[in-house]
């Protein structure tokens, strides 16, 4: 997919932008603090419809724009998937409120509006989404815009807690797996609920089989999301690990091991004599394999999820480990193997998209290149060009190759305005 428009209004520090955007390779030059992250966080916001660095969306709002009176902060995205089959066509028209499976050109439209409030520092915040001028919720429009974005701080994923890994797999799934969005939505809301009665059970007591009703809601969309994360991770594992192949030149083996949290296979003594570089398969079960393991596992549990307070198994409890030749890398890799590790998984969630929806994502890299080692650097750097469209930042001309730069459209970037160059 393509780009083809961007309009920025009151969205940081861009109080008006509006371009048209070249396909390929377009590349930001800036000092620091003139907009670049902004710019590439407006589009991302497009995919996700969350920032992957503000912790509110009021953030997002500039905040010298006037309230008149409210203050909005406005994203407006033209953008192209390919042409459009018939059958597609009329698809779309008949069930219309879909981001996915979207072909040929549309429109994205975010609002961010804040609202007065008692409180001036703490404005009410809300968000409109529209699709081809349509109001639509989240989980309608979301699938329609792919992006993958591509931090310095995403060795996190590596280094970090199970929780930046889990986040890392739901960002692309949200993108690429329909209604999942909606099932991760769905199972944090049983999830709380879940929590709340057995804390109010542990503290006063009550009909212990009220949480029936929660363990059946949590385990139905648990079990999407285990159900979902295992293909999802058996796909990733597979490019990750052709890509990781390239980039270590065959001297090292990527797996990535998915451990759910509750884990539909039984631990079975000996199971954990298996050498780490062999994860266990788990793709033959069926999604009612899943759930009815998960509701009998809670029923297990109830005693002692009561007198804890909390859910102790489940999806929000997962973990995906990275092992580089039977190594944890979490625990045991190197700073370089780790980069070289989340780079094998950036561009794998790339080719996945593309072989998920068929289009490529457009792909955002902000000031990864200093970051890189000179060879990292050459191998990232030659393999943007197969990738449909690629917006990439810098502060320093001087990190690219002449043959990038050769390739690219170069746009300035100063005090939230963009200049050709
Ligand atoms: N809500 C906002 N309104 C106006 N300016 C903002 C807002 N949020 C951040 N900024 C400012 O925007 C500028 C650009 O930030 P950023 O995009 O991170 O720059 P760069 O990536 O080029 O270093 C910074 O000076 C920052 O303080
Ligand atoms: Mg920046």
């Amino acid at each position: 997919m393509q780009l083809t428009h961007l309009s920025l209004t009151e969205f940081r520090n861009f109080s008006r932008l509006d371009v048209d955007v070249p396909g390929g390779s377009v590349l930001f030059v800036g000092h620091n603090a003139q907009g670049k992250t902004s710019l590439l966080e407006s589009i991302y916001y497009l995919a996700v419809f969350s920032s992957f660095q503000a912790s509110h969306d009021r953030q997002l709002v500039n905040f010298l724009a006037e309230p008149k009176p409210v203050a909005v902060a406005k994203i407006i995205a033209q953008f192209t998937r390919s042409t459009p089959s018939p059958e597609s066509r009329q698809a779309y028209h008949t069930n219309r409120l879909s981001g996915f499976n979207l072909k040929g050109s549309h429109n994205l439209e975010v609002r961010i509006i804040l609202q007065p409030n008692q409180d001036r520092y703490k404005p009410r915040v809300r968000k409109e989404i529209l699709l081809d001028g349509v109001k639509c919720k989240t989980s309608e429009a979301i699938g329609s815009f792919n992006a993958v974005l591509f931090l310095p701080h995403m060795m996190r994923i590596v280094e970090g807690p199970p929780e930046e890994r889990r986040r890392y797999l739901n960002l692309l799934m949200v993108q690429t797996i329909p209604h999942y969005a909606r099932v991760l939505t769905d199972y944090n809301r049983s999830l709380v609920q879940r929590n709340a009665l057995l804390k109010q059970l542990a503290e006063r007591g009550g009909d212990k089989n009220q949480l029936g009703y929660w363990d059946e809601l949590l385990a139905s969309s648990g079990a999407q999301i285990i159900f979902q994360r295992i293909h999802t991770v058996q796909a990733l594992e597979r490019l990750a690990s052709n890509v990781h192949n390239e980039l270590t030149r065959s001297k090292e083996v990527l797996r990535l091991d998915y451990t759910p949290s509750f884990d539909p296979i039984p631990n079975k003594p000996g199971q954990y004599n298996l050498p780490l570089d062999a994860p266990l398969d788990r793709t033959w079960l069926t999604l009612e394999n899943i759930q009815m393991g998960f509701v009998e596992r809670l029923e297990k549990l109830r005693n002692e999820e009561i007198i804890r307070g909390v859910t102790t198994i489940g999806p929000h409890r997962d973990e995906i480990r990275l092992l580089s030749n039977g190594i944890d890398l979490g625990n045991f890799g190197s700073r370089g193997q780790g980069r070289t590790a989340v780079m094998a998984l950036k561009l794998a969630e790339v080719s996945w998209m593309k072989e998920s929806s068929g289009e490529w994502p457009i792909l955002l890299l902000d000031e990864v290149l200093a970051e890189l080692d000179p060879e990292r650097r050459n191998d990232l750097l030659s393999r943007l060009s197969n990738f449909e469209q690629v917006m990439t930042t810098t502060t320093d001309l001087n990190a690219f190759t002449p043959e990038f730069i050769a390739s690219t459209t170069i746009w300035h970037i100063h005090d939230g305005q963009l200049s050709e160059g």
